[in-house]
């Protein structure tokens, strides 16, 4: 949105009259590279400290018509001012499309590559902290990331869009689809932040990115990329996610390009070409349509080099100085376990009807591993032989937790941590334990489920991100947890609040030591034994709604119904497809849940 030259003319004088102080009111800044913007005021949570919020700067032109799925271009110099004090437009994906009005869907829907940028004083030189969003790689945007926590500290806090689901990640390994441009958005806007965060008053020798679930897969990869330059990035904190997770490649995007070609009514779509032109020329809701029921993530191989070999290759050949913090929540594969167990329980007529084994191979089956070996060796450690043809689910509900969450989250984390740590750099793991008033878990009616949420998926960010009115105790573990973050994004080292005698130390070992992040900071010496959390927690019975009511006179996890009104960013992970008679039928209820899901979404955003 450009404003009108009156208003160029007030900048002029107002960036004259008030230059000196750290506050400009209205902010305006001209970007080196752009041109002037303007932003809007807005206050820290905690102390009311002034914030200058620039929530929509573009960094590349629109990626639509012939931009479309190729690597992003830096967005062109304007002259008039540029109005950033409104976030602007999402990028899309087929839910939030669906819910504009017909005006909104003429609009370019694809013109979505803006970050936002809140800084507390121009002049300085301030450590910058960039982050990526989660979303499954189809969801998200930088709206749902408010500053006020971060903002409490001496940074300034970047939240990078990036093209998201098929136009973010569809590949057909050719000069017109080369494969990871959701990947390139992020890296062309951390050389925005090279150029240009300077007038800002960032530091851009001090950048710390850092991203939670599908973000932290973005963020890992963009770390190991060889295409992201030395000196771009000075340190990366993942959080719940990592590149080597199984879910953070995509390994049938030729399979797609075909289906989707076929699905929009192309001709020739055996032929690369035709499938390429055909996405290219298809009207932006027709091509969120056909893929909308499909799951993205990056690829290997791409032609521009982003990922030219598989992550764990990357990460062994990395020789960057880059200290890595990385981490999981204490549950955190259990919001896989709440939006598929109506699928996964509904071709046989509910839970009681299925075997320990049959429930356990489906959770495991999540990790799209294909040699079994998982499988049998989780089956096998995690349960107790005599109950795995049984349907004697109370047994086994703990290894339920810690299987899921292994699968898709906590290996793939250890892993990223433990390949990090034979490089260069120091690693820092941790487990967040921390159950505060809310959970994300409440996102969804999740009534009907018989087991709790437990930490949650995202709930970490519930800390670092206003989005649920903390009460008083939420509110001091919030002021911890954003010290974690800032101390190791300054200072390469987390640091504990009001506690300096307490050193979180790096790994030493593959082992650990590792910390738990809790209401206090504590230490473990061996993060495999994460692994098996749940099923050796005391405290596990909670989790499980009946065996929590029979235990009416102990203190349940009592997780606050979510009150507020915000989007949903992480969503449903679909079931991995199958082949066969029973299992196509189980794959039938599983797009019906994932319909079901989607559907819930639908009006938040
Ligand atoms: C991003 O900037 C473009 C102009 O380049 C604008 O049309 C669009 O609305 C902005 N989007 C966001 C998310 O602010
Ligand atoms: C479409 O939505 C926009 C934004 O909410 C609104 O300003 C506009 O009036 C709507 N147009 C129509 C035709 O409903
Ligand atoms: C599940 O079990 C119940 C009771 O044992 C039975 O009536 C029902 O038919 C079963 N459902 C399926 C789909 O097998």
């Amino acid at each position: 949105m450009k404003l009108a030259t009156g208003v160029l003319c007030m900048f002029a004088t107002v960036a004259l009259a008030t230059a000196q102080s750290a506050i400009m009111d209205p902010p305006q800044v001209i970007i080196p590279t752009q041109g002037p913007v303007l932003g809007a005021i807005d206050e820290t949570a905690w102390t009311n400290q002034k914030i200058m919020a620039f929530r929509s700067i573009p960094f590349a032109e629109s990626p639509n018509g012939p931009l479309r799925f190729l690597p992003p271009k830096a967005k062109a110099a304007w002259t008039d001012v540029y109005d950033a004090r409104e976030f602007g437009r999402i990028c899309p994906n087929y839910e939030n499309v669906l819910a504009l009005n017909d005006t909104q869907r003429k609009e370019d829907l694809e013109d979505c590559l803006n970050l936002s940028v809140y800084s507390k004083d121009l002049s300085a030189k301030k450590p910058v902290m960039f982050y990526v969003h989660g979303g499954i790689f189809g969801f998200g945007n930088a709206a749902l990331y408010p500053p006020h926590y971060l903002m409490e500290k001496d940074i300034v806090l970047v939240v990078t869009q990036y093209r998201i689901g098929s136009l973010g990640f569809m590949s057909t390994f050719t000069p017109e689809m080369p494969g990871n441009q959701a990947i390139m958005d992020v890296q062309l806007a951390l050389d925005w932040v090279q150029k240009n965060i300077h007038a800002f008053g960032g530091d851009p020798t001090k950048v710390t990115i850092f991203g939670q679930s599908a973000g932290a897969g973005m963020t890992s990869g963009t770390v190991i990329s060889p295409k992201t330059p030395e000196g771009h990035i000075q340190r990366s904190i993942v959080q719940s996610a990592s590149i080597l997770a199984p879910w953070c490649i995509n390994r049938i995007a030729l399979e797609q390009a075909k289906r989707f070609c076929e699905s929009l009514g192309c001709q020739g779509c055996n032929d690369v070409q035709k499938q390429n032109e055909c996405m290219k020329n298809a009207d932006t809701f027709e091509l969120l349509t056909v893929a909308r029921q499909d799951m993205f993530a990056p690829v290997v191989g791409d032609l521009n080099g982003v990922l030219p070999e598989e992550p764990k290759t990357l990460i062994e050949k990395f020789s960057k100085n880059i200290p890595v913090m990385a981490g999981f929540t204490k549950h955190d594969g259990s919001f896989l376990m709440a939006q598929n167990f109506d699928a996964f329980t509904a071709p046989y007529g509910g839970l009681a009807n299925m075997t320990v084994r049959q429930f356990a191979n489906l959770l495991i089956d999540t990790g799209k591993d294909t040699t079994g070996l998982p499988n049998n060796l989780l089956l096998h450690t995690l349960i107790d032989p005599a109950i795995l043809d049984t349907n004697n689910h109370d047994a086994a509900w703990y290894a339920y937790y810690d299987i899921i969450s292994d699968v898709n989250i906590k290996s793939p984390v250890i892993a990223y941590a433990s390949a990090m740590q034979r490089r260069i750099a120091p690693v820092y793991a941790y487990s967040f334990d921390y159950a505060g008033e809310y959970s994300r878990f409440n996102d969804q009616d999740n009534s009907q489920l018989p087991f709790e949420g437990g930490v949650y998926h995202s709930d970490d960010n519930i800390y670092l991100f206003d989005r649920f009115p903390l009460n008083a105790d939420d509110t001091e573990f919030a002021k911890k947890m954003v010290h974690l973050w800032y101390t190791f994004a300054v200072e390469g080292e987390p640091k504990v609040l009001g506690h300096t005698e307490i050193t979180v130390k790096p790994k030493e070992t593959e082992a650990g030591p590792y910390f738990h992040i809790n209401k206090d900071v504590t230490f473990g010496t061996n993060i495999l034994t994460e692994l098996t959390a749940i099923s050796h927690d005391p405290e596990s019975y909670k989790l499980i709604r009946s065996k929590a009511n029979n235990n009416a006179s102990q203190n349940n996890i009592k997780i606050e119904k979510a009150k507020s009104e915000e989007e949903v960013d992480q969503q449903i992970q679909k079931a991995p497809a199958k082949k066969g008679s029973g299992k196509s039928r189980r794959r039938g209820a599983m797009k019906k849940r994932a319909r079901k899901i989607v559907g819930s979404f639908k009006h938040h955003f």
